[in-house]
């Protein structure tokens, strides 16, 4: 269905004007508590291909027992946001590149995939059907969900049979609950991935293993854990959802993408704008030594953008940075913000107006 019968359908629903906003409170949105009223499915036939997706109301799906998802890990995850610009239409950041992103995934795991296109179409089609959900002007944004999976029932160790793509959204505002700079531990007994792992792709399995170290971390007063290398226990990694950023005058360092991290997208956006305004950027292996020595640590991801961190614990020892208004991380995050609200001008073209 397209966004015409949904707009008869909440006319009729609820007699409200689509335009209106959700009853929704905006200053208390956190991360996936407010669920958005619908979603988009679409299933792939046998002969691989992607049949026409549709819009419905959000709700809970089924999967047989066998499904490849539930019994081997067959599945991706994607996350995109939307904004609200100040005029009251829609951006939606990078799509393309979460679509290019499922591509490469799907094949490491063996799945098909939609195009490029039938993603980005998903993408518009779900923000428009949840318009009223985009929270308003500066109080956060639309998170669009999308998963692939084997969907088909398959017991013995293969593919699936079938696969469904789908996307649903939330009305999130900060990822961290306290929404202050992170207090990161260094993890060194578990390791989020190996070389010829999935760790280079977001595999629905890369995340799960994270909770023990996580919450191991959270009990001792931390915001989250950083990883390290799994081969040597030497190298900086990144986080359970996030890239690490390193700063040390005018150079900003971070872990290169050599199949073990996340080619994040908010990575590559933040890696353009440093360069933009006068940074000089490095990908490559970072002793986790030289964590001692920053002037700044940042992250960065669809959900936490650019996060600062005030301190980082390594081995017992307790490192501190430079965060505020003042810091390179701060400056960063507003020339993104500023790009996915409308409120700089996006020459890069990553921005798709709805
Ligand atoms: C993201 O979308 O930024 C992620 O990495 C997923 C995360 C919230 C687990």
């Amino acid at each position: 269905r397209g966004a015409s019968s949904l707009q008869q359908e909440s006319r009729s629903s609820t007699a409200s004007d689509i335009d209106e906003y959700a009853d929704v409170d905006w200053d208390n949105l956190g991360f996936g508590r407010v669920i958005a009223g619908y979603m988009y499915t679409m299933r792939c036939s046998r002969d691989g291909s992607f049949e026409q997706g549709q819009v419905t109301r959000h709700k809970t799906i089924e999967l047989s027992p066998l499904a490849g998802v539930l019994n081997y890990g067959q599945g991706l995850l994607e996350g995109v946001k939307a904004c609200r610009k100040a005029n009251g239409s829609l951006l939606v950041f990078r799509p393309d590149q979460n679509a290019i992103r499922m591509r490469i995934g799907a094949d490491r795991m063996c799945m098909p995939s939609p195009s490029i296109d039938q993603f980005v179409d998903a993408v518009k089609q779900t923000v428009i059907a949840n318009k009223r959900w985009v929270p308003p002007p500066g109080k956060g944004s639309l998170y669009l969900r999308a998963l692939l999976m084997g969907s088909g029932p398959v017991l013995g160790f293969a593919p699936a049979p079938a696969y469904t793509f789908l996307i649903y959204a939330s009305a999130v505002d900060n990822y961290f609950k306290s929404g202050l700079p992170l207090n990161l531990y260094v993890e060194e007994e578990y390791h989020r991935s190996t070389r010829g792992g999935t760790g280079g792709v977001k595999a629905i399995g890369n995340y799960a293993q994270g909770l023990k170290a996580t919450g191991r971390a959270r009990s001792m007063g931390f915001t989250d854990i950083l990883y390290i290398d799994s081969r040597e226990n030497k190298y900086l990694g990144e986080g359970n959802c996030s890239n690490t950023f390193l700063v040390k005058g005018d150079v900003i360092s971070t872990p290169a993408t050599n199949g073990t991290i996340l080619p994040g997208i908010t990575r590559k956006s933040v890696i353009e704008i440093a360069r933009d305004i006068g940074y000089k950027v490095e990908e490559r292996a970072i002793p986790i030594d030289e964590l001692m020595s920053a002037d700044e640590v940042f992250c960065t991801g669809t959900a936490v953008l650019v996060a600062p961190v005030s301190s980082v614990t390594y081995q017992g020892k307790g490192i501190e940075y430079r965060t505020g208004v003042e810091s390179v991380s701060h400056q960063i995050y507003s020339i993104l913000s500023g790009i996915q609200t409308g409120a700089i001008e996006d020459v890069r073209r990553w921005t798709t107006e709805i």
